[in-house]
């Protein structure tokens, strides 16, 4: 405890002698979601849409990002001036892992012309032959407003039997999917929400569009609940007049959730992404120790200037239309 306080400290007074700020993902410990100005250590917390757009907007000369690599690197895509470190390269993501830069190109020689989203959730040489990007929330609404009658949509393929289920419904289009999968979100069974539908059963349920579609049906029928991305997720807690809620989602969303409606009650299969949990006080202390020293470039998100530009297309694409 008290080294976890002291250590908060020396982040909070690095940040100030070195000029950085911390951006932090909604799926970090509670710890790393404490506000600055609340005593913490992040300048801002949010879901990955709202980090690369602050991440675009930092003005500070370093951007130690609290999140997963692939957000990292979305951020340096967006704002190369600056230097962005990361405080552990083990902070992955069995979606970005998923698929390269190559497998896109085979999958567009394969269906030419058909328009390619690819989720946030990519590298940035899989980003790179994208026509455009999306986070979960704003897949739905950029899947629609392509014309044609097929899309590309990657790598999530549960994210995209989602979406497809809602798009057919309206528009009829076909959706080309990949077979990543999230591995903390794949383990939302049928079974376990309706297990905990069954002990709960005035609870409404709030899963993320990467659990299984065959979950999801189960999950949104009788008490309601909602399927959609973490922001979506927090607004509908916000606005619903229920007071029990079942997560399919990130475990530490959970404690997010509890702080920010301590009036209501969450029941949370305790999932944790292991991606996410590399990221610590400690680490990203060492982070900004390093500043200025060798070992800066241990911590430091590099791309190829050329995958970078190419990528910064589609997420360009993807922040304009909104
Ligand atoms: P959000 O876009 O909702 O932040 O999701 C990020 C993520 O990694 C989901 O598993
Ligand atoms: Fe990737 Fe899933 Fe972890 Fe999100 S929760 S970073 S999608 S592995």
């Amino acid at each position: 405890e008290a080294a976890l306080i002291e250590a908060v400290e020396e982040i909070r007074e690095l940040k100030r002698q070195k000029n950085a700020v911390i951006l932090s993902h909604f799926y970090m410990p509670p710890e790393l979601q404490v506000k600055h100005e609340d005593g913490g250590i992040a300048d801002f917390v949010g879901d990955s849409l709202g980090l690369s757009v602050a991440a675009k907007n930092v003005e500070a000369d370093y951007i130690i990002f609290c999140g997963v690599k692939f957000m990292a690197e979305t951020a340096k895509i967006l704002n190369p001036a600056k230097t962005v470190l990361l405080p552990s390269f083990e902070a992955g993501c069995s979606l970005a892992e998923s698929i390269t830069g190559a497998d896109v190109r085979k999958l567009k020689a394969h269906y030419p012309g058909v328009p390619v989203v690819a989720y946030i959730n990519t590298y940035a040489e899989t980003k790179a032959e994208a026509d455009i990007c999306c986070t979960s929330r704003n897949a739905m609404d950029i899947a629609q407003s392509f014309e044609g009658d097929q899309l590309i949509f990657l790598p999530d393929l549960f994210m995209g039997r989602n979406l497809q289920t809602k798009i057919k419904a309206e528009t009829g289009k076909e959706l080309i999917l990949w077979e990543g999968k999230c591995e903390v979100h794949e383990q939302f069974t049928p079974q376990r929400i309706n297990g905990l539908k069954m002990m709960y059963p005035e609870a409404q349920v709030l899963v993320h569009w990467e659990v299984p579609d065959n979950t999801v049906a189960d999950a949104l029928t009788g008490t309601g609940g909602v399927v959609g991305s973490t922001s979506d997720i927090i607004r509908f807690v916000g606005e619903s007049d229920n007071r029990q809620f079942i997560l399919g989602s990130e475990c530490d969303l959970g404690a997010t959730l509890r702080g920010m409606y301590p009036e209501k009650e969450f029941i949370v299969p305790c999932i944790k992404c292991p991606h996410m949990k590399q990221i610590t006080i400690p680490r990203t202390l060492q982070a900004l120790r390093a500043i200025g020293n060798a070992e800066e470039q241990l911590f430091e998100v590099s791309l190829d200037e050329e995958i970078r530009k190419k990528a910064l297309v589609p997420i360009e694409r993807m922040l304009a239309f909104a």
